[in-house]
């Protein structure tokens, strides 16, 4: 196993239309697997496209970590998942607005609009197909990994700039905001 280099905003390859993988159970694909395992968890990320390991085939890897699942009573856990060729759908009209991140562009967040509710079908690592439904947090991170499969990063779904920024600036605007709410100065 090995931690892989990632890519990060500029380069190309992240803005690639993905090619399927021919073999979901071929030894290098396998390898790739659990190298970007182990590369999103030392990040540490919860999701990690393929191409942002310079790889240009349609795969991501993902996890919701309890604590970020715990907000959310529909979305239970999930630990480290593959998914392969993998297709998604909105569930319904309902959209949502929340921060996101991506190990591409390091140090910055911004808030965007994703479908509250999806659902997805692939196959996993040993060529049998999936399928489920998922909401929220874990709905938000598969519509985040299956776009850079499409060569889209957040920034091109952002819809108000306002919500766009450093994760340290934004973190002491929140903090000075939380202060004068709570009356301290
Ligand atoms: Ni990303």
């Amino acid at each position: 196993m090995a931690i892989l280099k990632i890519a990060r905003m500029g380069n190309p390859v992240l803005l690639r239309q993905c090619d399927p993988v021919p073999d979901p159970t071929a030894p290098e694909i396998r390898r790739l697997i659990a190298d970007m395992m182990e590369t999103m968890e030392d990040a540490p990320g919860v999701g990690l496209a393929a191409p942002q390991v310079f790889v240009p085939l349609r795969l991501f890897v993902f996890r919701v970590p309890g604590d970020r699942a715990s907000a959310d009573p529909n979305s239970a856990g999930v630990p480290n998942t593959v998914i392969i060729n993998p297709e998604i759908e909105a569930i319904g009209e309902e959209t949502g607005l929340n921060w996101e991140g991506c190990l591409s562009i390091p140090e910055m967040r911004a808030v965007v609009p994703r479908a509250l509710h999806i659902k997805y079908r692939g196959v996993d690592m040993n060529g049998e197909p999936v399928e489920g439904t998922a909401s929220r947090f874990h709905a938000r991170v598969m519509q985040h990994e299956y776009d850079h499969l499409d060569g889209i990063l957040y920034p091109m779904r952002v819809t108000d700039f306002r919500y766009f920024g450093f994760n340290r600036e934004l973190d002491q605007a929140a903090e000075a905001q939380q202060r004068q709410q709570t009356g301290q100065s």
